[in-house]
């Protein structure tokens, strides 16, 4: 079998030629072979902007996993369009994991870190079985944020967490292990449970014998749960992962600041980031379980949230459930961590006022606020350009009205300007 998949890379380095860095390039030859082996393709086009910003990272992904079995490549998809229609590949990049069969497209912050970490995770089983007790400590030191399953593997816990360890493990990693291993180390409820381990602290999924009986009804509990507790207590919030942030049904808290070009933000707003992240992580027996914090470093998609240029930092609470959101009167700089929590309580009982939401006259009111935010962008950034793209469009028009309306004038002038030639002969 590994000579097999050695021979087919070597003819592809023959047919393609490997570039100097790490990354394979693929032809359409790959449709053949794909089947074989683990790997991580983009596919790109070279005139995409976006695609040739990720080439350094992605020739750094390749460079970290170059001794793993995964083989990290690229395909251009202008070259080689058999091979993106084959994946049926609908926008640039296109960032793929494919191990036999299995195809999964990677959707998360295309950050090298995050790449691998992904990559490497998706190459192993679900659920990776822990059978010393010194490999929970190593569990602990490596990942942020990771599920694990106690007890015996059979019964219908099992099953059910084995089925969410598949769907999300794209997302986190999965573990399982005996009750044996972790009794003196995390104290479990039960020979039995299953467990959320976060940065120092073990949240155990509660599950009372009514609901062990019900499997549809565990089926769906866990599923939520699960899909709630996958975050860290303070993760960057982007574009990326926003959307699935809303899935949790907690009310998001962000502190909202602004990195410039370096990732770097000033004092005042480290300081706040500091403060709203000391907040959730005193007090996160208490806060966790009915809020989500993180910080945004973008304040243009919390200004597309709020309808409205917010001073950084701020602060910026939305109800996932509702789309509706909050923000404190105070200025946000000015709140000590006291505050923020009598905030956060007043939003809970419902006594905070209420802005936005997504109905359709908000929604209007958005894409109204996101259109008039991207023009002053581009005459901002670009004042000729801009006159030019909207002002070409504009100028075109009136001369088509013109001519429409007054071809007579028109009509008129054209016949005098020969004249005017001959005059000047
Ligand atoms: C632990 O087991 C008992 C009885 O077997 C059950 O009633 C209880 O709900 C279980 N707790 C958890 C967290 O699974
Ligand atoms: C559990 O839920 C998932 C969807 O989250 C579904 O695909 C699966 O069939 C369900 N399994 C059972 C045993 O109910
Ligand atoms: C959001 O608002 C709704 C309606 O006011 C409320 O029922 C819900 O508890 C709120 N919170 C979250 C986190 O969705």
């Amino acid at each position: 079998m590994y000579k097999v998949i050695e021979k087919c890379l070597f003819i592809l380095a023959v047919l393609c030629g490997v570039s100097s860095s790490r990354v394979l390039e693929l032809s359409d030859k790959f449709i053949d072979i794909s089947n074989d082996g683990v790997w991580f393709v983009k596919f790109y086009a070279p005139w995409c902007a976006h695609c040739r910003r990720l080439e350094p990272v992605w020739a750094h992904v390749a460079q970290t996993l170059y001794s793993t079995p995964i083989k990290v490549a690229k395909v251009d998809c202008t070259r080689f369009n058999a091979v993106a229609t084959h994946f049926k590949i609908r926008a640039y990049p296109t960032i793929m994991f494919i191990k036999g069969p299995y195809r999964h497209e990677y959707t998360g912050d295309r950050v090298k870190e995050e790449m691998v970490n992904y990559a490497l995770r998706m190459s192993q089983p679900a659920v990776q079985k822990v059978s010393h007790a010194d490999s929970i400590g190593y569990l602990k030191e490596n990942h942020p944020v990771f599920f694990g399953y106690i007890g015996k593997q059979h019964g219908p816990l099992w099953e059910i967490f084995t089925i969410h360890a598949e769907k999300y493990q794209p997302h986190t990693w999965f573990y399982a292990m005996t009750h044996e291993v972790v009794k003196h180390d995390m104290k479990p409820p039960n020979e039995t449970a299953i467990f959320v381990y976060k940065e120092d602290d073990a949240f155990f999924f509660e599950a009372n014998s009514a609901l062990l009986e019900d499997k549809e009804a565990l089926n769906v509990t866990l599923d939520k749960w699960i899909n709630a507790e996958r975050f860290g207590f303070f993760p960057k919030i982007t574009r990326s992962n926003i959307n699935d942030l809303m899935d949790t049904e907690k009310y998001i808290v962000i502190a909202v600041v602004s990195e410039n070009k370096l990732s770097e933000i000033t004092q005042t707003e480290q300081d706040f980031k500091d403060m709203v992240e000391g907040i959730i992580k005193t007090r996160k027996r208490d806060l966790h379980h009915r809020f989500q914090f993180g910080w945004m470093g973008n304040p243009e998609l919390a200004n597309s949230i709020a309808m409205t240029e917010l001073t950084v930092p701020h602060l910026l609470v939305l109800n996932s459930t509702t789309s509706h959101h909050h923000m404190p009167d105070d200025d946000p700089v000015l709140m000590t961590p006291e505050a923020v929590v009598m905030f956060l309580e007043q939003i809970h009982n419902q006594v905070a006022p209420i802005y936005g939401g997504n109905n359709w006259p908000v929604r209007m009111y958005r894409g109204f606020f996101e259109a008039r935010t991207t023009l002053t962008n581009m005459w901002r950034g670009n004042p000729v350009l801009t006159a030019l793209v909207f002002g070409l469009p504009l100028g075109f028009l009136s001369l088509i009205c013109y001519s429409v309306c007054c071809a007579d004038i028109l009509d008129a002038e054209e016949e005098e300007a020969p004249e005017t030639h001959e005059k000047k002969d």
